[in-house]
């Protein structure tokens, strides 16, 4: 049995990948920590344990951490994310409360605990897994790998080179980028290729199981908000999002990862959030002493088999559906 931790800004695609972690059979999730990003921390807070709630994950802790990025401001998503964080659906909130300690806590706790080293799988801007890193070195003993959703070797969102989740907090992302741990870029290059096409999201929508109802109703506000993205292949779609981050934790076969040295810009100036990638193949350009980036390479995804994934979620998502 795997054993995960997810951090998260929840936010709709937080949300979808909340249900596959909770519902997949052969992975435990055993935590899931909360920072400001998509929504106001109190928000992310309310919508995860809602989500949870939903799939009948209510026996996974939850934990508040960093209201704000390590530097500067929070800054929403809520054009994408609706102003509630969770598309406004009105969905019933939950009674539960998160735990009452620091996610910082909750994370060192839960990973010391694990018998077998854990798969954290940060969603979000990084603030609580920088500062986890910087306050309990000791953890990262017992984390197998960290598999973030985040950055770009090309385009960016936030910015015009950078991604939301590293634009929010670059020093955090810096930080768990060089931090020697086996690390997994799941980017924009990817984010959007693994979709749930249009008549699936409708058979979710008549599902009997609230979970299924739930991700159907998301899934479909995706469709509706991204619709003109010209990186979303398919009309109607709705792109998997922050999920196709667990679908490569459960099934890394569908992605295709190069092992490349990253760097992100702390700069203040435009390309500030960028997560410069060295593609470059010429051994001796890449070793250039003005040319060269930090020592550390990660694992950069490039390519992903977007329709295996979305058969993984569907699958997951439907596990517990009675029909
Ligand atoms: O850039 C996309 C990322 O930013 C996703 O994780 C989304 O949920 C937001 O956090
Ligand atoms: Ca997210």
């Amino acid at each position: 049995m795997g054993q995960l931790i997810l951090d998260v800004d929840t936010g709709v695609d937080d949300a979808l990948a909340l249900m596959v972690a909770a519902r997949h059979a052969d992975w435990n999730l055993r935590a899931v920590t909360c920072v400001a990003g998509n929504t106001s921390l109190e928000g992310v807070v309310r919508n995860t344990l809602t989500v949870l709630d939903a799939v009948g994950a209510t026996d996974v802790p939850v934990a508040a951490g960093a209201a704000r990025p390590l530097l500067g401001e929070p800054r929403d998503a809520g054009h994408v994310h609706g102003s509630d964080g969770l598309a406004d659906l009105g969905w019933p909130r939950s009674a539960r409360a998160p735990e009452a300690i620091h996610a910082v806590e909750l994370l060192r706790r839960e990973i010391l605990a694990s018998p077998e080293p854990v798969t954290l799988v940060p969603l979000a801007p990084m603030t609580n897994i920088a500062l986890l890193l910087r306050t309990y070195p000791e953890v990262a003993a017992n984390i197998g790998r960290i598999v973030f959703m985040g950055g770009s070797a090309s385009a960016g969102n936030a910015s015009p080179v950078a991604e939301f989740n590293v634009w929010h907090d670059p020093e955090a992302a810096q930080i768990v980028i060089s931090s020697g741990l086996p690390v997994t870029m799941y980017g924009l290059d990817v984010f959007y290729s693994a979709a749930v096409e249009a008549p699936d999201i409708e058979l979710l929508l008549k599902a009997d199981d609230a979970g299924c109802r739930l991700s159907g109703q998301l899934l479909s506000h995706l469709a509706r908000v991204n619709g003109d993205d010209f990186r979303l292949k398919l009309p109607g779609s709705a792109g998997l999002g922050d999920a196709g981050a667990v679908c490569a934790v459960i099934d890394p076969e569908g992605l295709e990862t190069s092992e490349l040295r990253v760097e992100v810009s702390l700069s203040s100036s435009l390309t500030r959030g960028q997560t410069v990638v060295d593609q470059r193949t010429k051994a001796s350009e890449a070793t250039l002493p003005h040319g060269h980036l930090s020592r550390d390479s990660i694992d950069v995804a490039l390519g992903v088999d977007g329709r295996r994934y979305a058969a993984l979620f569907l699958d997951t998502i439907r596990s517990h559906d009675g029909k």
